[in-house]
């Protein structure tokens, strides 16, 4: 029966679902187990990476969405996504007459491990920016006044690109639009690493990076929207350098498999129908009323992204890992956490009240431990490490691991980048030499062991 209020490829698996067609294709189950939706690229199904049929259409009615010039679908969440964005950015370098054989992106030093490999699988170098303020692990704020000097002190010739993370994992924005300006007036394309803030469409005015002046996001759609988990869009802006799209499809099939999941597609394309602004910018007026709420019982919050509240524990006697199992006594169970911060992520699709109340009552609850005052904390220095090797040039070199209690490993260098997920964002990155600094924040963050180059 054919159902009005989905999208084409919703329509489409109805269909076909209620054909009762005999499946002589992928997947094994073959529908059973209640898999029914989870089909495969039959006929009329279109294909991920060559669409022309109903996933093109959909990717459409998305791009309408989000006012891009066109938006591309990923099954393989932003990690996918990041990797071709690099990718393109490249290709756009040498397609525009670039010369350097291995091609710098600036970038802003919080970037997720996803960056990180794409150096390591394209042969890009990074020049790092971290301006000197207290450090965080997730955190990098960078304004347009630190862009221009990193531009300033590299060969502007051999420069493909900026790159940054906004929203932050601890719910920071970065002056996007003031970024992307400096990044265009020097003729750099500008990437923006948006996995946390695709719902920033849905924001009044809207604050998503590619209406602020980006020219390509990764938006990881399933961290903020009603998509299933992996789902994540590549948005490519009406701005942008024409012809940057051109190999998206390519760029994209090189880190996803050639089996996407429909049930992600399916949950991508319904996102127009799904997602109604009303209720993200009313949920934004929960978040916010909430927040003030729990300011005047004494907490202190962080960031400042619409639907993250994100508890600050620098001055609390609980780190962050404590206040979450705490918050887990009351059966809450939050984002992330790290010494010095605990995240929430809501959506509108969380119950209000009911689920603002619950919170509330706990923190309430757990206050007099909240208030109890922290033991001195170190200070961490956002100094980076010095850089041996960039990580293209240590991929396939010997390793082996080490402590990061060995008084043997200053001067050692780092092999990987170290994952621990979420979030995923290292204070050492492969080929750097690991220094007192560097063992200090890795110890702070609890990483005990770190690979490093024979
Ligand atoms: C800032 C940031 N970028 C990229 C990613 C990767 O996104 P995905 O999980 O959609 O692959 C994450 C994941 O947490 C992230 O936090």
């Amino acid at each position: 029966m054919k159902n009005n209020n989905t999208s084409s490829v919703g329509r489409f698996i109805e269909e076909y679902r209620s054909s009762e067609t005999l499946r002589l294709h992928m997947p094994g189950h073959k529908g059973a187990f209640g898999y029914e939706d989870d089909i495969t690229e039959i006929k009329g199904a279109d294909s991920l990476y060559a669409a022309n049929g109903i996933i093109r259409d959909a990717e459409a009615a998305v791009s309408k969405l989000f006012g891009s010039r066109r938006t591309f679908f990923g099954t393989e969440g932003s990690s996918q996504l990041i990797k071709g964005m690099c990718f393109l950015a490249l290709n756009h370098y040498r397609l525009k007459g670039g010369t350097a054989e291995h091609p710098v992106i600036l970038a802003a030093r919080n970037a997720h491990k996803a960056f990180i490999c794409a150096s390591m699988l394209l042969g890009f170098r990074i020049r790092w920016m971290a301006p000197e303020n207290d450090f965080s692990l997730c955190r990098c704020k960078i304004t347009s006044e630190d862009l221009k000097k990193a531009i300033t002190e590299c060969d502007k010739a051999d420069v493909a690109a900026v790159y940054v993370t906004s929203p932050d994992y601890l719910g920071n924005l970065l002056d996007i639009k003031d970024l992307a300006q400096t990044a265009h007036e020097e003729g750099l394309l500008f990437l923006c690493d948006n996995a946390h803030g695709s719902y920033l469409r849905f924001a009044e005015p809207s604050l998503h990076p590619l209406s602020l002046g980006a020219d390509m996001t990764s938006d990881s759609a399933h961290k903020t929207l009603p998509v299933l988990t992996g789902g994540a869009f590549l948005h490519i802006s009406e701005n942008a350098p024409k012809g940057l799209e051109d190999d998206a499809r390519n760029a994209l099939l090189m880190f996803g498999s050639t089996s996407p999941s429909y049930l992600i597609l399916r949950s991508l394309s319904e996102v127009p129908e799904r997602v109604k602004k009303e209720d993200y910018v009313r949920t934004s007026k929960d978040l916010a009323k909430l927040r003030k709420e729990l300011e005047s019982l004494g907490y202190l919050f962080y960031g400042n992204e619409p639907l993250k509240l994100v508890f600050d524990l620098r001055h609390s006697a609980l780190s962050g890992e404590e206040f979450g199992d705490a918050m887990r006594t009351h059966r809450i169970e939050c984002e992330y956490s790290d010494p010095d911060f605990l995240v929430t992520m809501w959506t509108p699709f969380n119950n209000f009240p009911e689920d603002c109340e619950k919170l509330f009552k706990a923190a309430k609850a757990l206050l007099p431990e909240y208030k109890k005052s922290s033991v001195q904390k170190p200070e961490l220095s956002t100094h980076l490490p010095k850089v041996k090797h960039q990580p293209y040039e240590v991929l396939y070199r010997p390793h082996f691991t080490m402590k990061v209690t060995d008084p043997a490993l200053p001067g050692h260098v780092a092999a990987d980048a170290l994952i621990s997920c979420p979030p995923a964002v290292s204070p050492v990155v492969a080929g750097e030499i690991i220094d007192e600094n560097a063992i200090k924040i890795l110890k702070y963050y609890g990483f005990e062991t770190v690979e490093v180059l024979r």
